[in-house]
């Protein structure tokens, strides 16, 4: 086949083109999401007025993190979790860190007990109806597993208001997600960069 002027042109659009779809490729498959994290279960049994009895005033709080990979474990360092009532913060839990593999869900079960929540503090927020509203902090940084090696850290800082009743427990029936608002955004431009960066690579290179 002759080649023409116009031949080379083709052929090097080709190569951008293949280029363009292996990056396409190579970010759609080294993406990763940030594990999900809620609370299945919040209990206080000092709060539980049927109980009648304010001697027990460990808090038992259970943490779903739900890892949604396809193909990528998660490596968790040690998961800090911040309770607090309106303006104060009243205890400070942690889950060792551990190692989750992909599309597996972890129940985790913190305990704060009397030296980890200040009971004083929680007692003067209750209003009169036997109601407390708490939040819960979690601030943890995560490593993903890709094939052999392992990425950066990446932060962790979700929360949500828990409601809790008279009986000592949350009021929500459902799992309570935990969520940052400007999270995923911060996720998605910095895999677009990436992207944008490697393409600008390609495009800028003398062949
Ligand atoms: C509250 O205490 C009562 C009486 O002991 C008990 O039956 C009930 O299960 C407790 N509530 C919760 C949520 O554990
Ligand atoms: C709660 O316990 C106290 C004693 O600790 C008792 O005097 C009171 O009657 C109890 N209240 C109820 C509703 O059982
Ligand atoms: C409260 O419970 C503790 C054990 O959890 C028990 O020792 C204590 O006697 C109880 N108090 C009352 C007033 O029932
Ligand atoms: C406190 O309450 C929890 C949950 O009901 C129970 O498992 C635990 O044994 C209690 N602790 C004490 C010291 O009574
Ligand atoms: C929390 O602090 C803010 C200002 O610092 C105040 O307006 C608000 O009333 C406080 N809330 C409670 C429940 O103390
Ligand atoms: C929990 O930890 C935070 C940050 O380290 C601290 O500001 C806060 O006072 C602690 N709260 C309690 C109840 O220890
Ligand atoms: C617990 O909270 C009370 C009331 O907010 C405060 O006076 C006290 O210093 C706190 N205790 C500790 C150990 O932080
Ligand atoms: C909780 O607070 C109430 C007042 O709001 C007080 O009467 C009660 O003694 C406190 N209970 C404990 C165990 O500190
Ligand atoms: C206590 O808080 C609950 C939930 O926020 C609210 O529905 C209730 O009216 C409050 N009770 C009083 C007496 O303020
Ligand atoms: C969790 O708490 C530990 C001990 O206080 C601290 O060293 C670590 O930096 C905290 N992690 C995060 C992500 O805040
Ligand atoms: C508190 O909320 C739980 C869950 O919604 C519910 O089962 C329980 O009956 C409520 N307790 C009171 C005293 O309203």
């Amino acid at each position: 086949m002759p080649r023409s002027g116009g031949g080379c042109c083709q052929c090097c659009f080709s190569f951008i083109f293949t280029c363009g779809l292996t990056a396409l490729f190579m970010w759609l498959s080294l993406r990763t999401s940030n594990p999900k994290c809620s609370i299945k279960y919040f209990y206080l049994p000092a709060l539980n007025q049927t109980l009648n009895n304010t001697t027990n005033t460990t808090l038992y709080v259970s943490l779903v993190l739900n890892n949604g990979n396809k193909d990528k474990g998660i490596y968790y360092d040690n998961v800090n979790l911040t309770v607090s009532v309106p303006n104060k913060s009243v205890g400070n839990g942690s889950v060792p860190k551990f190692y989750q593999g992909h599309k597996k869900k972890a129940t985790k079960m913190v305990s704060l007990g009397p030296d980890e929540l200040n009971w004083t503090a929680v007692n003067g927020s209750v209003n009169s109806s036997g109601f407390v509203q708490f939040r819960v902090d979690l601030a943890t940084a995560v490593r993903f597993k890709i094939l052999f090696w392992r990425t950066k850290r990446h932060r962790l800082r979700v929360g949500a208001a828990v409601e809790v009743n008279a009986s000592g427990t949350k009021v929500n029936k459902k799992e309570i997600r935990l969520s940052a608002a400007d999270q995923q955004l911060a996720s998605y431009s910095g895999q677009l960069w990436v992207l944008l960066n490697f393409l600008v690579f390609i495009l800028l290179n003398p062949w």
